[in-house]
C-alpha cells in the first residue's frame, strides 16, 4: 500500500503534467498567431502527449487504491519574445519535470515502494527523450539564426511530427 506522502506526490505530478499540457497548448496558440503552423502542430501534439502522461498518473493512483485529487492548474504564459524563446522555455520546463520525477523516485526508494518505483521508470526514460527533443530544436534554432528560409524549413520539419 502506498503511503499518504506518495499519493500526494503522485497527485502533484498529475497536476504538473496537466500544466505541461496547458503550457504547450498556449505555445501552440502563440505559433498559430505567427503563422508558424508546423510549430503550432508540434506543440499541440506535445500538449496531447502531456495529457496522456497526466492520465498515466491518474490511472496509477486509482490502481494502487489512492484517491485522485485534481487541483487548480496555473495559467500558462501566452507570449514569448520569439519562437526560440518558446522552445528554450519548453526545454527548461522539461528539465524541471525531470527533477520532479526524480524526486518521486527518491521517495519511492526511501519508502521501498517497488510498485511506484517500477511505474516511474517509464517516466525516467521518457524524460531523457523529452529533454533531448526540446534541446535539439533549440540547437537548430541557434544554427539558423535570422535566416527566414531556414525558419520556414524548420517549421515544415516540425509540422511533420507524428510521434
Ligand atoms: Fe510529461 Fe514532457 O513531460
Amino acid at each position: 500500500m502506498a503511503s499518504k506522502k506518495m499519493i500526494k506526490s503522485l497527485n502533484e505530478q498529475l497536476n504538473k503534467e496537466l500544466f505541461s499540457s496547458y503550457l504547450y497548448l498556449s505555445m501552440s496558440a502563440y505559433f498559430e498567431e505567427d503563422n508558424l503552423n508546423g510549430m503550432a502542430a508540434w506543440m499541440r501534439f506535445q500538449s496531447q502527449e502531456e495529457y496522456a502522461h497526466a492520465m498515466k498518473f491518474y490511472d496509477f493512483i486509482h490502481k494502487i487504491g489512492g484517491r485522485v485529487k485534481l487541483a487548480q492548474i496555473d495559467t500558462p504564459k501566452d507570449k514569448w519574445e520569439n519562437p526560440l524563446a518558446a522552445f528554450k522555455e519548453a526545454y527548461e520546463h522539461e528539465k524541471f519535470i525531470s527533477k520532479s520525477i526524480h524526486e518521486i523516485v527518491d521517495l519511492a526508494m526511501e519508502e521501498k515502494d517497488h510498485a511506484a518505483r517500477s511505474f516511474l521508470n517509464w517516466f525516467v526514460d521518457e524524460q531523457v527523450e523529452e529533454e533531448e527533443n526540446a534541446n535539439l530544436i533549440v540547437e537548430k534554432f541557434k544554427m539558423i539564426g535570422d535566416n527566414k528560409t531556414a525558419l520556414y524549413m524548420l517549421d515544415k520539419e516540425l509540422g511533420a511530427r507524428n510521434s
